[in-house]
């Protein structure tokens, strides 16, 4: 069945003045990759053909789509408060969600700052981490450092410490006194390994030579991905994070989880940092929080970086930072209907049941031709594909718009290599739908 002709049935009048992010617009606005509507674990076409939804979105609709009880209280909340001023006035589902997400969190990270995206949760992470060093007198601490291959949105201070290339080369100096640990992904040591793994820990032990470089009463904050997503998914080698927690401790530098994918159920835990065992200073979350209903993101910090601001006279603002839309109010119901249907449905503990099952139906492609390395952790898969000659990136666009347009399935390419990151409530029998679909996609991109 080819859905190829979809788009010509309901053309828009124009695609020229949307200029996409992230996108190729010349060849999407050649053959657009349209959805109308969306329903549970797939998407539908302006034809309204089906498409198997194999991304959750953007690692976002960890629910599935257009669930019921979120809908209805999206509908009834917008029926009741449309907006309501988050700088000295507040309404009462902020306090709500903030005590949920930090009950869901681990340790001691009780307090959360609201915002809009993963971008702008990771800029606040940034600045809580320099002002919280700033108001203890040790203004020295000013330097950040992020990883190679990391990604941390699309503000200056995420692309600063992220470490893409591309992200970057374009956008001049970016924040300055920034540095990067090595990525940890090696495929001579680590290839087609289910999980984290063996290899790696002592990588994180690049940290010293940093300290080293730069010393320690220089170093503000850490910020990693627990498992790096958006190029290729690279989950942490076995003790790597606990290795960073330790001599983040020893250096007393703050330990900043970007769980902006990983948080929600993505890896069979709330968040990836309970998976590891390892209890960062601050979690940049967002994506998930409302199963992509409704933008929202958001920093956990724990007791004693949050009570480190609140001194001095009380009518004084504490931290000189928030946004318009922090903890709107159609966020803050899409957020706590999301959070009850996670509870209610268990769907954190599906996502783990469903990791092995998972884990196998994906090393199945293992042999196909061009499949060079296959990783898998949690309910995400990452697959690298060899690059035509002279052509990088071409062979993971061919499939990512064969398989929307020809076998149904939604899958982000990242040049080359693919990622899959299902909705949670996906079934065993959509874990084989899923790769069989991906399967045929992949020979026909031989
Ligand atoms: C790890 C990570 N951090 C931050 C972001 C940025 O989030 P947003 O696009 O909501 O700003 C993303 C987006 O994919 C992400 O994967």
């Amino acid at each position: 069945m080819s859905l190829a002709h979809d788009f010509d049935a309901v053309a828009p009048n124009d695609l020229a003045a949307y200029w996409m992010g992230f996108t190729a617009n010349r060849a999407f606005k050649k053959r657009p990759r349209l959805v109308v509507r969306a329903k549970d674990m797939h998407y539908f076409t302006p034809g309204g053909h089906a498409v198997l939804d194999g991304a959750a979105g953007m690692w976002c609709c960890n629910a599935g789509h257009n669930r019921d009880p979120i809908v209805e209280a999206i509908r009834r909340q917008a029926g009741e408060l449309d907006y309501a001023p988050p700088f000295q006035f507040a309404h009462p589902q902020a306090f709500t969600l903030a005590s949920r997400i930090a009950e869901l969190a681990p340790g001691d990270l009780d307090h959360v700052f609201f915002c809009n995206s993963g971008s702008e949760a990771v800029d606040t992470a940034l600045k809580i981490a320099l002002a919280f060093h700033n108001i203890r007198g040790e203004g020295s601490r000013t330097r950040l450092i992020g990883r190679e291959r990391g990604y941390h949105g699309a503000g200056f201070g995420g692309t600063s410490v992220g470490g893409i290339l591309n992200n970057r080369r374009l956008f001049g100096t970016l924040l300055t006194g920034v540095d990067h640990l090595p990525h940890t992904y090696n495929r001579e040591h680590q290839a087609f390994t289910k999980g984290e793994p063996e290899w790696g820990a002592h990588l994180a032990d690049e940290l010293e030579k940093i300290v080293a470089l730069h010393d320690a009463s220089t170093l503000a904050a850490v910020i990693v991905e627990p498992m790096a997503g958006s190029t290729g998914v690279l989950p942490p080698p076995k003790g790597y994070l606990q290795r960073l927690r330790a001599i983040c401790d020893k250096y007393g530098i703050l330990l900043i989880f970007d769980e902006v994918i990983t948080g929600f159920g993505r890896l069979g835990h709330a968040f990836a940092a309970e998976r590891y065992g390892v209890i960062p200073d601050m979690i940049a979350f967002a994506k998930g929080v409302t199963s992509g209903t409704v933008p929202m993101g958001g920093t956990i910090v724990r007791k004693a970086i949050h009570d480190a601001f609140m001194r001095g006279p009380e009518h004084v603002i504490e931290l000189f930072h928030g946004y318009t839309y922090s903890a709107h109010p159609l966020a803050c119901a899409a957020g706590l209907a999301t959070l009850d249907l996670y509870r209610d449905e268990k769907l954190f503990e599906r996502a783990k049941k469903l990791e092995p099952a998972w884990a196998d139906a994906a090393m199945g492609l293992k042999g196909l031709p061009g499949v060079l390395d296959i990783r898998v952790v949690g309910l995400v898969c990452g697959i690298d594909l060899a690059a035509r000659p002279d052509a990088g990136g071409r062979r993971g666009y061919e499939l990512m718009e064969r398989a929307f347009h020809e076998d149904g399935l939604m899958v982000r390419a990242i040049g080359d290599t693919l990622a899959l990151t299902p909705p949670l409530i996906m079934t065993e029998a959509q874990i084989g739908e899923i790769f069989d679909k991906l399967k045929r996609a992949i020979q026909a991109v031989a």
